[in-house]
């Protein structure tokens, strides 16, 4: 008789992880099945997916190793700290990184024991549906079974977009998984792409001296961030930094040779040829619904791949969901992991809620940027009056006395009712300080709101109390 459970997850990343916990909070049996084991982890298979595993968590563990080297060599001296013969050990650095991951893998395996979740290790996909029972085979290393479930949750996540004619080998030519492992700093490295993964993989490396080129086809830079934003972002990374950043051009040819990768591309009426020691082809990612049966059941995808699901995350087959990357919308592991909470809260029959309105975005370079809500561009192209309050971290005494004085919290609200519609971080932990945005604007607070919160001193955070008061054009500091 096949093991039936209540909930089935298929895919064990942030979206289905959770799903599957908050299942079995509810009282649900749930299992979760995954088939990802990674090349570290003796054959067993690891959850956490993309995010754990290869995305979110290595990422920002080496942006951090490479602040802290960044900032021994440059930083430190402004502070009187002076010393010689300063290193970087690139393999104790991925070591670091590497038990970061296996501690958090390994945590979510206990998370699934405590709360009774089971994990089904292999491949999952639909066979077919039998008395409201939808039936799915797990090919696991040591065979297949059929596991049967009154609802099914899809959350197998997404894979790098390629590029025609560009094979990625991991070793020359990487996407995240290989620009996560490189063994040495390569001395010019190669970027397609200038989004998230190539300006925070692109910041790690340059850190650590490599020689970076980013290439990008748009002809303008974080097109999705609001503009005063990415006019920062660019000065301070290309001025400052050092990336090497070329807009608007086009990939025509990437080859290997003797001395690495050499790529052709167009930029105006002339080609170029970047040659480099490596290449990080970082162009977007995909849905991923390979091996899931979709057709032997119907499950529907859209123009380009995702699952088609409603406003709540519901297919269109009876009690089949799917989650996170592989549905429409922002590819980010927290909004993936806040649909599995609905959709476990809506099967239980809660009423299961997630606001896409307040979906908060990071990038985790150095300043950091992060936004919450509408650009002042949107809102000038859907034509919403609004005010505005910008106030720089060079007028915050925190800012000062951490030495780093760069970027600006900028505030948008209606200019009728004074709801806050945006708010735009660059700087220093731009990360952490979005979150009092995020609260402000589910709670649908007004900037007056802010502007009248204490806010401790002296505290990064002043900035966007700060930003707050200079909506109404009475900033104290500035
Ligand atoms: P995934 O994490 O991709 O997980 C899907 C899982 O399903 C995988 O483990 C896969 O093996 C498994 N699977 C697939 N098909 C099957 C099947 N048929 N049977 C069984 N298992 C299957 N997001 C952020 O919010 N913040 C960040 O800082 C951030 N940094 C990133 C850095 C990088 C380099 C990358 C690549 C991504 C980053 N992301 C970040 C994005 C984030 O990783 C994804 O949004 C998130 O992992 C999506 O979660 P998911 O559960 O939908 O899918
Ligand atoms: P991205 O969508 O952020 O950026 C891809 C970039 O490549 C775009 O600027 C695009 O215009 C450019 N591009 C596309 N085709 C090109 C071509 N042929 N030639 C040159 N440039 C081309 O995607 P990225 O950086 O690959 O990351 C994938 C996703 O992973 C992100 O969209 C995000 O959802 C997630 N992620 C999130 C992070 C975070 O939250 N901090 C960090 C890293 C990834």
């Amino acid at each position: 008789m096949a093991k039936q459970y209540d909930v089935l997850v298929i895919g064990g990343g942030p979206g289905g992880y959770v799903a599957a916990i908050r299942a079995a909070q509810l009282g649900l049996s749930a299992a979760c099945i995954e088939s990802q084991s990674y090349a570290d982890a003796k054959g067993e298979v690891r959850l956490g997916g993309t995010c754990l595993n290869v995305g979110c968590i290595p990422s920002k563990a080496l942006l951090q190793s490479s602040e802290m080297y960044e900032q021994a060599g440059h930083g430190f001296v402004m502070h009187g700290i002076g010393f010689d013969g300063l290193k970087i050990d690139v393999a104790t650095m991925m070591k670091r990184k590497d038990n970061i991951v296996a501690q958090l893998t390994s945590g979510i395996r206990g998370l699934f024991k405590k709360n009774k979740v089971t994990l089904l290790s292999g491949r999952g996909s639909f066979v077919g549906r039998e008395d409201d029972l939808w039936q799915v085979e797990v090919a696991g290393a040591a065979g297949s079974e059929l596991v049967s479930a009154r609802h099914v949750i899809v959350a197998t996540g997404s894979t790098p977009r390629s590029l025609p004619d560009v094979a990625v080998d991991n070793e020359l030519i990487c996407d995240n998984v290989g620009a996560l492992s490189f063994g040495a700093v390569p001395k010019r490295l190669g970027v397609i792409g200038a989004g998230v993964i190539g300006l925070e993989l692109g910041s790690v490396w340059k850190r650590l001296g490599a020689e970076v080129t980013i290439l990008e086809a748009l002809p303008d830079f974080l097109a999705a961030a609001d503009q005063a934003v990415a006019k920062e972002a660019w000065k301070v990374f290309t001025q400052k930094q050092g990336l090497s950043i070329h807009l608007g051009v086009k990939i025509l040819k990437v080859s290997r040779n003797e001395a690495g990768v050499a790529i052709e591309y167009e930029s105006g009426d002339e080609t170029y040829t970047l040659e480099c020691d490596r290449l990080i082809v970082s162009v977007g990612r995909v849905p991923y619904t390979e091996g899931l049966g979709c057709d032997n059941v119907g499950l529907e995808l859209d123009s380009r791949g995702r699952i088609a699901v409603d406003g709540q995350c519901r297919t269109k087959l009876p009690n089949v969901w799917a989650v996170g990357d592989v549905v429409p919308g922002p590819m980010l592991a927290h909004k993936g992991m806040e649909e599995g909470v609905m959709v476990a809260e809506l099967i239980a029959g809660q009423a299961g809620h997630i606001d896409y309105d307040t979906v908060p975005w990071v990038m985790y370079t150095h300043p950091e940027i992060a936004w919450v809500g509408k650009t002042e561009q949107q809102l000038k192209r859907e034509g919403v009056a609004y005010r505005v309050g910008q106030i720089p971290f060079a007028a915050n005494g925190r800012a000062l006395g951490q030495g780093d004085t760069t970027g600006f919290v900028k505030m948008l609200a209606d200019a009728q009712s004074d709801r806050i519609l945006g708010v735009h971080i660059i700087g220093n932990n731009a990360s952490e300080l979005v979150a009092e945005a995020v609260v402000a604007m589910e709670f649908g607070a007004s900037s007056e709101d802010i502007a009248r919160i204490c806010h401790a001193h002296p505290t990064l955070s002043e900035a966007m109390h700060e930003a707050a008061l200079a909506v109404d054009k009475r900033a104290l500091h500035f």
